[in-house]
């Protein structure tokens, strides 16, 4: 049986009851009233019968006695039959007023005796008809019946269908969430159940839709990795492979031309060993991320240090695209709070994906600046710039924009450089924030806390620059 099904059947079992036992109470309490109404009745009678034989007994007269028995019997409907037995020596006398009631009677007999001569009394035998004492209880009891039974097969109606509503309202989206979880089930990730509500089943629909999106997210990721992978993968391993027997060639060949083709060979292997090493780096840099077992050893550290690494490690693939790759460092910047190696790794994707996207002729820019208790670090270009749509989602994993297959240097990525910039950098408790212009060029910044450890000649330092201030 449904849950629906059942929640109605129990509710109205419920009401049944309290209807029940509502009705059951009121007829109860009514039928007592009714009872204790009868017994007065019979007491009013029994009273008035004594009273009337006690003036009887004084005035000596049976006429007296006989028309006021007469008399309460029109007055108490229920009061049938009465026989009067009048004992006075030497002859007792006995008078029957009215008929025996058919059917069920209430039988009584009283006895008065005459208080000046005790050998004198009346006995007085009486019957009540329990039909007419009983009807007037047994009318209103039946009226309360059936009101009660009126009203309660009204409310009861009012109430399945209530019932009902209420069971559907609150299973709906129980039915929905099952198909969909079918659906998932079957692999087909994304879709929602449009259901508002601020109760807890809202907060489960809610709970699901994301748990929905999250694996349509993850499912994008795992499709977009493998065919990222493998191309990332292929690509310059299938370049190493077919310059192997160029190196070769040239090894045989003792000619100069030979020998500084042999460097051109080897400088393109070592470029592809070096874009394999960072990809095999990032990838394991976003599983320890996604395992959330990615640490940062926070110490203060220079920022123009890292910025000359980075100028020394790219200058040589900078210069063969043709691209000017400068820094722009104020001096004296003050020392901040991070993880080098990190932090490294944050600008070598930054200025990676500056060198990929800006064409020969251009320039790529790492600069530096100070806003108040931080020191902002950008990576600026004059490349193709990134579409309005694509920004806010380029933090995601494997997130690529629609731009990533018009790179420089061949390479498509992998979409895993900005979702580390970003957890790297929220690990230190900074900020990320990127300005691009298509066709323009792109900026992507972060922010890093300053430390309040100076640095040798600190006294001399610069104050801000004013660079680094991106939307
Ligand atoms: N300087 C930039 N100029 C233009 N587009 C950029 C720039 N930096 C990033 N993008 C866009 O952002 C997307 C995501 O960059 P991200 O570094 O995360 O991935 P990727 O460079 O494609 O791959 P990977 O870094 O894993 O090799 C890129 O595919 C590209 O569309
Ligand atoms: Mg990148």
């Amino acid at each position: 049986m449904s849950i629906r099904a059942r929640l109605t059947l129990w509710l109205c079992a419920i009401l049944l009851g309290v209807i029940a036992l509502m009705g059951g109470g009121i007829l109860l309490t009514q039928w007592t009233l009714a009872t204790r109404e009868a017994s007065n009745q019979i007491a009013l009678i029994e009273g008035s019968l004594k009273r009337t034989a006690s003036d009887a007994l004084l005035q000596a007269d049976d006429l007296l006695l006989v028309g006021n028995i007469k008399f309460l019997e029109s007055q108490y409907p229920p009061l049938a039959f009465a026989e009067i037995r009048w004992k006075r020596p030497p002859a007792d006398q006995t008078i029957t007023v009215g008929f025996p009631p058919q059917g069920a009677a209430i039988s009584r007999r009283l006895t008065v005796k005459d208080p000046f001569s005790p050998s004198k009394s009346i006995t007085i035998a009486f019957q009540i008809a329990r039909a007419a004492l009983d009807s007037k209880a047994t009318q209103s009891v039946k009226r309360i019946a059936k009101m009660t039974l009126f009203s309660g097969t009204a409310a009861f109606i009012f109430f399945v269908v209530f019932a009902f509503e209420f069971a559907k309202s609150l299973t709906a989206p129980l039915g929905s969430l099952a198909t969909l979880a079918e659906e998932i089930g079957r692999g087909r990730f994304g879709r929602k159940l449009p259901w508002r509500s601020r109760d807890e089943i809202g907060r489960f629909v809610e709970a699901f839709n994301a748990m929905s999106e999250r694996l349509a997210t993850l499912d994008e990721s795992k499709k977009n990795f493998v065919s990222s992978v493998t191309h990332e993968l292929r690509s310059p391993l299938g370049a190493i492979e077919s310059f192997m027997p160029l190196i070769e060639g040239a090894l045989d060949d003792p000619s100069t031309a030979a020998r500084s083709s042999l460097r051109v060979y080897l400088d393109r292997v070592r470029d592809n060993i070096h874009r394999l090493r960072l990809f095999v780096e990032d990838l394991l840099t976003s599983a320890a991320i996604e395992r959330g077992s990615m640490t940062c050893l926070l110490a203060p550290m220079s920022i123009p240090g890292i910025s000359r690494d980075i100028l020394n490690l790219f200058q040589a693939k900078a210069e063969n695209l043709e691209v000017t790759l400068r820094e722009e460092m104020p001096s004296g910047l003050p020392l901040v709070m991070g993880d080098a190696d990190k932090l490294r790794h944050v600008v070598v994707n930054l200025v990676h994906n500056a060198l990929k996207y800006t064409p020969a002729g251009g320039t790529v820019t790492i600069a530096a600046a100070r806003e108040g208790e931080h020191v902002w670090l950008s990576v600026s270009d004059t490349g193709t710039g990134i579409d309005a749509e694509d920004i806010s989602k380029l933090f995601k994993l494997f997130s690529k924009g629609r731009n990533s297959d018009r790179t420089q240097d061949g390479s498509q990525g992998t979409g895993l450089g900005l979702y580390i910039v970003k957890s790297i950098i929220e690990k230190h408790g900074g900020e990320v924030r990127v300005r691009s212009e298509p066709r323009a060029g792109t900026t992507i910044g972060f922010s890093l806390k300053i430390t309040a450890i100076k640095q040798e000649g600190a006294a001399r330092e610069a104050p801000h620059s004013g660079q680094g201030g991106l939307s």
